[in-house]
């Protein structure tokens, strides 16, 4: 079966075409980045306006790049929720138009939930597994049973990882986006990571046993600096930014290696745009008796691929959407469920 997968939710303007839910035909990424950039962040009315000017031409590259014809598609998935809803408009009413004129099913899909498919286009992964989805939005750590049976275990309870990083570079005018510009910071010579030693938040105990807070750690790194500075240390973007993520990444990796004791569970697939962190990849790789599964990086940040991927799955079991569907800027049903 192809799908076509449409992405719109934020300033990615996506568009894939996927095979059965595995082979990557086309996967066609026209970022926004560059346009976003004088402002140091996404302009939701900007970012719709894009969509609208490109989406056509995205699809039709995703088509030729991919070998195939408009007729050959046999189902549509598309991005409904969470997102900005002026960007995921776009997409929703393009995904409506292309199912109403050719005839063919189409499907809304939950793009935390693709996030965490993203994997899945790449490796043969079995189920269940401890899921790590970390984005700009989102931060979840999860028991994954299957690609729509997700058991919330932990989430931020203030700002998302990606949403810290971002507001830290920000404010030091670090570079844009800000999880990139810190990750490549942090990793220049001579970068301390122990310049600043930050807090983690005590979270410990039951039920925001696997949760995280960004929060107090954006507030400590932009306006507490001295307060976790070793008082020797030069106080450079550099050994800002590797002290930041050290203290963000290990909050992750605390709470994953919890999750692993608990559940038992040694197997971790991570998605979403903080996915691509190199400390991230390598302290879950170290870890001892553990599997860590990671998307290349091309597939952790926003997609159509992941979208097609997702989306074969609900409609190869006859699932799909009517044109009465919505879009909506928040999560559905992701409350916490375990244990
Ligand atoms: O998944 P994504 O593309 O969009 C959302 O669904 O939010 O994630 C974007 C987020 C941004 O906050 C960005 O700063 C962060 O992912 N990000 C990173 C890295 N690359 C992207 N954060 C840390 N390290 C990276 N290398
Ligand atoms: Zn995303």
């Amino acid at each position: 079966m192809l799908v076509m997968g449409i992405e719109s939710s934020c300033d990615e303007c996506a568009i894939s075409i996927v095979e059965d839910g595995r082979r990557i035909l086309s996967n066609e990424i026209a970022s926004q980045i560059d346009i976003h950039r004088p402002y140091d962040g996404v302009v939701p009315e900007i970012a719709s306006r894009m969509h609208t000017e490109w989406i056509l031409s995205v699809a039709e590259k995703a088509l030729e790049s991919a070998g195939v014809s408009l007729e050959q598609i046999d189902g549509i998935a598309v991005t409904n929720r969470p997102g900005l809803v002026g960007s995921l408009l776009i997409g929703l009413n393009f995904a409506k138009g292309l199912a109403l004129a050719r005839g063919i099913p189409f499907v809304g899909v939950d793009h935390i939930r693709a996030h965490l498919y993203a994997p899945h286009l790449e490796y043969e992964i079995e189920y269940p597994y401890l899921g790590l989805l970390v984005s700009g939005g989102h931060t979840v750590i999860s028991k994954v049973e299957d690609f729509d049976t997700i058991q919330v275990m932990g989430a931020t309870i203030d700002d998302a990882c990606g949403e810290a990083f971002d507001k830290v570079a920000k404010h030091y005018k670090l570079g844009y986006p800000g999880g990139v510009a810190i990750d490549t910071l942090a990793g220049s010579e001579g970068a301390d990571p122990r310049a600043f030693s930050f807090p983690d938040p005590s979270l410990h105990k039951g039920k925001h046993r696997y949760d995280v807070s960004y929060s107090g750690l954006k507030t400590a790194v932009i306006n507490q600096l001295d307060q976790f500075w070793d008082g020797t240390s030069e106080k450079s973007p550099e050994n800002i930014a590797a002290s930041f993520q050290r203290a963000a990444i290990d909050m992750l990796v605390r709470r994953v290696a919890r999750a692993v004791k608990d559940t038992g569970l040694h197997r971790i697939v991570a998605g979403g745009g903080v996915a691509a962190n190199s400390l991230l990849r390598s302290r879950l790789k170290e870890m001892d008796g553990v599997e860590a599964i990671f998307p290349s990086m091309g597939l952790c940040t926003d997609n159509g691929a992941m979208i097609a991927g997702i989306g074969y799955h609900y409609l190869k079991r006859g699932e799909h959407s009517d044109f009465s569907l919505n879009a909506y800027p928040r999560v559905k049903r992701f409350r916490k469920t375990y244990p």
